[in-house]
């Protein structure tokens, strides 16, 4: 049987390449008829220092979001990560079939170990990430760019399982968007990814921007010196960003939103692009709004969710420990 599985990391509201990379795409297998199995990473947050209370308010704003963009929790799973402790218990069985070489190698680790004394959940990050969609037997993992690497070491983890304790899991297939939205660039400097790190708050938009931040954030995005629009990514990454996030925004193919800037400059140009933007995020920021007025609910949802995932998750934890000679429960 077909089972999505995706997650994020709770960093409250999300830009919009998470949004456009990966929870409208859940959002629309879902609408498919795709069973859906949606968490927040917390977990995965702690490879970084975490102020608790902080942590807790923004992974229930990442829920928010997450049912604020048409997550539907009754028909699919939605839940934090941190309340399934099958996750953590199949991550400790991946991690010694792993081996230390191959993870300090994957380049998401160099780039934030950095040559330094890394935390050893930095190394792991990649292992707990494939005990998240293996312990669902998932099928396909809607993500951006950014995490095939993940999902190739994933795959060598469920050979190794496999020939040690004999098959189990299907290994799990990377699922990428072909409209330009698996990596959206930083509109500051789009040679880079969009990103939750990135020092320069003006290099994203957020799912929480108002319609006033969003367009002061597109007007100054950086481009280039030629004023038409045109699409080009390898030479215009700029201009080419923003016609991605038209087309994305307004649900059109590159080709209409080209259509449209015809006979703009860049500069008149931004403007469509972030009418276009404002109408697609005022929605979700407003339902993310009302949900976040009424906490007691969001727990309530969540912890349903997380009841529902161990249902899932334990039987397959349970196969798991009894064929590594390991204690069921
Ligand atoms: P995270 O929280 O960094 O990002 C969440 C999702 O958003 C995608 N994404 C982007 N897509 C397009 N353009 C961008 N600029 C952009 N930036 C981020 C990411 O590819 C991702 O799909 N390790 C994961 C979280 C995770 C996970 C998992 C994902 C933990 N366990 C299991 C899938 C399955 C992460 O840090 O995503």
């Amino acid at each position: 049987p077909r089972r999505v599985v995706s997650a994020l990391q709770p960093t409250g509201a999300l830009h919009v390449g998470n949004y456009f990379g990966a929870v409208r795409r859940c959002v629309r297998l879902q609408r498919r008829g795709e069973p859906l199995v949606l968490f927040v990473a917390d977990l995965h947050a702690h490879t970084a220092p975490q102020d608790p209370a902080e942590l807790q308010r923004r992974s229930l704003e990442t829920a928010a979001y997450l049912l604020a963009s048409g997550v539907d929790a009754e028909r699919g799973v939605l839940f934090l990560q941190s309340a399934v402790p099958a996750h953590a218990r199949l991550c400790w069985l991946l991690a010694c079939l792993a081996t230390q070489a191959r993870l300090a190698h994957l380049p998401q680790y160099r780039e934030r170990a950095a040559g330094g004394d890394a935390p050893l959940g930095l190394l792991l990050y990649p292992v707990l990430q494939a005990a998240d969609v293996l312990v669902y037997r998932a099928t396909h993992v809607p993500v951006g760019a950014d995490q095939l690497q993940h999902l190739q070491l994933t795959a060598q983890l469920v050979r190794t399982f496999h020939h040690r304790f004999g098959r189990l899991f299907p290994t799990p297939a990377p699922l990428l968007p072909d409209d330009g939205s698996d990596r959206i660039r930083s509109l500051r400097d789009p040679s880079k990814k969009m990103s939750k790190s990135d020092s320069d708050p003006k290099s994203r938009i957020l799912l929480s921007d108002g319609d006033d931040l969003i367009r002061l954030k597109i007007q100054k995005a950086v481009t280039d010196f030629t004023p038409e629009v045109s699409f080009d990514p390898a030479a215009r990454p700029g201009v080419s960003n923003l016609v991605t996030l038209h087309s994305l925004a307004a649900d059109k193919l590159p080709e209409e939103a080209l259509e449209e800037a015809r006979g703009l400059s860049t500069a008149q140009y931004k403007r469509v692009v972030a009418d276009a933007l404002c109408g697609a995020l005022r929605p979700v920021r407003e339902r993310a709004q009302a949900l976040l007025a009424r906490p007691a609910l969001l727990h309530e949802l969540l912890r349903h969710g997380a009841a529902r995932a161990r249902a899932l998750a334990d039987p397959v934890y349970a196969e798991v420990a009894a064929r590594a000679g390991l204690a069921p429960a």
